[in-house]
């Protein structure tokens, strides 16, 4: 791989580097209070999914939300690595994400979806991801990125992710994308919940959860134009493998293959992405709570399939350390992804409770 003359950091030098660190809200990692403090985190028992409000909530008041700049110390990376705003101008991503807000509050304001604006965009998204290097696409979903952005990126990365799994299956370029149009859609009902129940920076209550969840059948209802197998993709994206998801409480194959892979690529950008009532995990913790759904929620073989692509995608990249430092993601274990080793300054480490992967690290 080429060397990115501006992006090799230089070993010995000063602290030039930072990252931003969002403190003060309940987040996910702190729900599971041990990073740093010598206290054994407690698993949540809590199911992961995006639309459900069932992810990790923040208790306190996003007034308490405070950004740091964290100095990172630097080392030799002779990987190219690319910032957000480039990243997105050389996959096209920027003018995809226009469009995508365009077509969303076009769905909020007329309670219907324009067939033709969803094709050129499916068409858009499907010929990028067949000519943009899969790692690319990945160090886009994986970045940090606004909140407020949040709804029009998560229909965009479940579409990318929808796409890279119909490459990773082999999958003809037709039914990729098909796999990307419901990746695109399968939110789209959401259009239809109350702003102050979608928006909400804190724990909805049981009645509204119950609102939420009326977004999959929102996007079905929505998708008349569509074919069968995209609306059942959009409507069964929230249902699990051992039939305790919703709408329709349907299980195993009786979900079609669409919604399954559709599951994972929603799990995966909803942990990896940053809410109002939550912060972004690292893709390493996101995969444990991958592998901790699979059998029961997430079908397994299909599970098996991203982890040994992720697993490809993310070796040898360089990750940001819960001290700041950079190293480079080396090897992770398929059944403990959440402490992968790394190497920082010549030495391979196995990362830990105490000290562990806190993102991936991109330019600013
Ligand atoms: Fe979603
Ligand atoms: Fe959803």
């Amino acid at each position: 791989m080429a060397v990115n003359s501006r992006s090799l950091i230089r070993s010995g030098t000063e602290l030039n580097k930072s990252v931003t660190i969002i403190q003060g809200i309940r987040t996910v990692d702190s729900l599971y209070s041990g990073y740093g403090t010598g206290k054994k985190r407690q698993e949540s028992p809590r199911s992961y999914s995006d639309g459900n409000n069932t992810l990790p909530e923040a208790t306190q008041s996003n007034n308490n939300l405070k950004v740091i700049k964290r100095k990172i110390p630097l080392i030799d990376l002779p990987v190219e690595v690319e910032s957000l705003q480039d990243l997105e101008e050389t996959t096209g991503y920027d003018t995809v994400k226009k469009d995508t807000n365009k077509v969303l509050n076009d769905i909020s304001q007329t309670k219907s979806v324009s067939k033709q604006s969803m094709r050129t965009l499916s068409s858009m998204i499907t010929n990028q991801i067949e000519v943009t290097h899969s790692s690319k696409i990945l160090s886009l979903i994986n970045a940090l990125a606004p909140v407020d952005e949040y709804l029009q990126r998560h229909c965009i990365n479940v579409s990318m992710l929808n796409g890279l799994f119909g490459q990773w299956l082999g999958l003809s370029k037709v039914d990729i994308y098909n796999l990307v149009l419901v990746g695109l859609l399968h939110d789209c009902g959401k259009a239809l919940i109350p702003s102050k129940i979608l928006q909400a920076p804190r724990k909805l209550t049981s009645s509204e959860y119950e609102i939420m969840k009326m977004h999959s059948l929102h996007s079905y209802e929505l998708l008349t134009d569509f074919s069968e197998t995209i609306r059942r993709g959009a409507r069964h994206h929230h249902e699990s493998i051992n039939g305790a998801g919703y709408p329709d409480c349907i299980m195993d194959f009786d979900i079609s293959l669409f919604a399954r892979i559709s599951s994972i690529s929603d799990v995966y950008d909803a942990m990896v992405s940053q809410r109002s009532y939550k912060k972004a995990l690292s893709p390493f913790h996101a995969l444990d709570v991958i592998e901790k759904c699979r059998k029961k929620t997430l079908d397994n073989v299909l599970v098996e399939i991203f982890f040994m692509n992720m697993f490809r995608e993310l070796k040898n990249k360089p990750v940001v350390m819960s001290d700041g430092i950079v190293g480079i993601m080396r090897d992770f274990d398929y059944k403990d992804p959440k402490y992968p080793t790394v190497e920082v300054h010549g030495k391979i480490i196995k990362s830990n409770e105490e000290w562990y992967c806190e993102s991936m690290y991109i330019e600013d």
